[in-house]
């Protein structure tokens, strides 16, 4: 099968190269997909850089362990284990796994989900990764409730634009942060408001919210506070840049320390891979509530060029590899 491969850590166009390698074998547990598409985001990046170099105690000393990118896919079921019950051959479904572009994957069963029937395969590919962390965010971290004020940076990014819907969804006043190309966008997902960062700086505004979804990491946590109100919460969300060992984990470790202090600040939190919560975000795209928003679609043999966007920071909605020709 032909699949995206890397063997060393550094930038995406000198470290990744199409190849053709031998189909995955599944497990008893395990789903064996056909990848229709991909979908990349700021934690593929991370990892194929090996940045911050303390990740690479986790994920490869000298080489990455995981050698194909991605983990956002949508696909048709080929084959399943003798212990899987939730699908069956030729299901559509979205979901994750540990390198999806390529051709074939192998995936535990849990971490995949019907597709929903309102979507295409496309549009379903970028729904887990980022649409779990938005639900997890608004959900559980934040806990919106109806009438609340809140603010959203990075509101036009994978993880934004649904976090957006989901706050409407939650009955919030929101409030998207982008740059100027990106306002309309923002505001057609809902935003009631937008704030165009390079116009305005809401930490320095008078305005206070209720909740603070930090998607960005571009203010220090403490201007991040600023805008929250007496009563309300920042809810940090990582980020891509900070210092040369640490990267964006030495912000979320001073995060996780100062939420045990300031009121104002809660820790940063895990999305993880919970089938409960692609059920639940299946639910509300099936009653219109939310869209799933594409960016850019790269063919597979054009990768490296989704992962620069990606790197770039200024990813609109999805950014999406097409794996198979329709
Ligand atoms: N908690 C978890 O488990 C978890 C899981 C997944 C991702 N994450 C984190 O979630 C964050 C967002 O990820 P993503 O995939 O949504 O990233 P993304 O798709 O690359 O989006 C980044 C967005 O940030 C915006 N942006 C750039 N500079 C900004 C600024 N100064 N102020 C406000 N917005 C700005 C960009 O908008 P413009 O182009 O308009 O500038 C872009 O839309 C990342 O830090 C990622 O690491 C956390």
């Amino acid at each position: 099968m032909k699949a995206i491969v890397q063997d060393k850590y550094g930038p995406p166009h000198d470290v990744l190269s199409l190849r053709e390698i031998d189909k995955p074998v599944i497990k008893d547990n395990e789903v064996l997909v056909r990848v229709h598409t991909a979908a990349v985001h700021a934690g593929d990046w991370l990892l194929m850089g090996g940045q911050p170099p303390i990740l690479r105690l986790m994920f490869g000393l000298r080489k990455p362990r995981k050698k194909i990118p991605g983990f956002d896919l949508s696909g048709y079921v080929e084959a399943v284990g003798p212990k899987v019950t939730e699908f069956q051959v030729g299901d559509d479904v979205f979901g994750t796994c540990k390198g999806s572009c390529a051709e074939y994957v192998a995936t535990s069963a849990k971490r995949l989900a019907p597709k929903p029937d309102n979507l295409t395969l496309e549009q379903a590919a970028g729904i887990a990764v980022s649409g779990i962390t938005a639900l997890r965010g608004m959900r559980n971290a934040a806990k919106v409730q109806p009438g609340q004020k809140v603010l959203i940076t990075g509101a036009s990014g994978g993880v934004g634009t649904f976090a957006v819907q989901i706050a409407k969804s939650l009955g919030a006043e929101v409030t998207g942060v982008c740059s100027t190309s990106n306002v309309e966008l923002v505001r057609s997902v809902g935003a009631d408001h937008v704030i165009d960062y390079t116009r305005e700086d809401f930490t320095e505004g008078e305005e206070r919210y209720d909740i603070v979804l930090d998607n960005a990491g571009k203010h220090s946590l403490k201007e991040m506070r600023r805008a929250v109100a007496p009563t309300g919460r920042l809810i940090p969300n990582s980020g891509t840049t900070g210092g040369k060992v640490f990267g964006p984990i030495g912000r979320m470790l001073r995060a996780s320390m100062s939420a045990m202090f300031v009121s104002k600040q809660g820790a940063p939190f895990v999305a993880g891979e919970r089938r409960e919560d692609m059920l639940a975000l299946k639910e509300l795209i099936e009653a219109g509530t939310i869209t799933p928003v594409i960016g850019e679609t790269y063919p597979l043999s054009d990768t490296a060029a989704a992962m620069a966007l990606v790197a770039s920071g200024h990813a609109r909605g999805k950014t999406l590899v097409a794996v198979a020709r329709d």
